[in-house]
């Protein structure tokens, strides 16, 4: 079974608090965050402000995805707001070891993103300090996109690489994910699936996100 993490993205802004509520109320076990700068990714999303919002109403952790160039300026920020993982993006980190050791020293989880053209082997060396990789099943920008099938293929990759090097890190899978591929990732290796659009555009959300916990 795998944890599930509802991407706030997709929510209804004007009525935050119901959807973090509803997010509360169900069988998810994370809340995904993802922030944006309009640099690394072609779109800004919200900022600290609201996400002290989600806080305020969160009762499970929150799980922030930082698609900004230089994450570490705001490391020391994101734990002052909550952040249980903090994950930033390989291709935004030319000293990815120091980024993680700062994350680890602020008490967060430390997460590493890999856009859908980046191997998983370029991880080999440093797999042991990262608790979690997020592999991208879209192109980060946008909610709401359809899932990129080479994902599969990564998930296995990066499952034998976490073995072989005797690694505990955790696989998640963000982008696209809906009740058609969920299995198989599960299948292929995932631990946590992001789900935004499948969930906070169907008819009954807690009911998506129990099926999804169901695979
Ligand atoms: C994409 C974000 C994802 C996004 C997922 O840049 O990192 O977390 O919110 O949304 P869906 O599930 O709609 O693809
Ligand atoms: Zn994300």
């Amino acid at each position: 079974m795998a944890k599930i993490a509802p991407s706030i993205l997709a929510a209804d802004f004007g009525n935050l608090e119901r959807d973090c509520k509803m997010v509360n109320a169900s069988e998810a076990d994370w809340f995904h965050i993802d922030i944006m700068d309009g640099v690394f990714v072609p779109n800004i999303s919200y900022g600290m402000p609201v996400l002290k919002a989600i806080q305020t109403v969160a009762q499970k952790p929150l799980d922030v995805h930082l698609m900004i160039v230089d994450p570490d300026r705001y490391i020391e920020t994101f734990a002052d707001l909550g952040a249980v993982v903090l994950t930033v993006h390989y291709e935004a980190c030319t000293h990815l070891h120091r980024t993680l050791q700062k994350i680890k020293s602020c008490g967060m989880l430390a997460g590493v993103a890999l856009n859908p053209h980046t191997p998983v082997h370029v991880l080999e060396a440093i797999i042991h300090e990262v608790d979690l990789v997020c592999l991208m099943s879209v192109n980060p920008g946008f909610g709401g996109q359809s899932f990129i099938e080479n994902t599969y293929e990564k998930t296995i990759a990066l499952r034998a690489l976490i073995a072989k090097k005797r690694a505990t890190t955790q696989i998640e899978i963000d982008g696209g994910v809906t009740n058609q591929n969920a299995a198989a990732l599960i299948q292929a290796g995932a631990d946590v699936l992001v789900a935004g659009s499948h969930v906070f555009k169907a008819e009954d959300p807690p009911a998506t996100i129990k099926t999804l916990k169901q695979f």
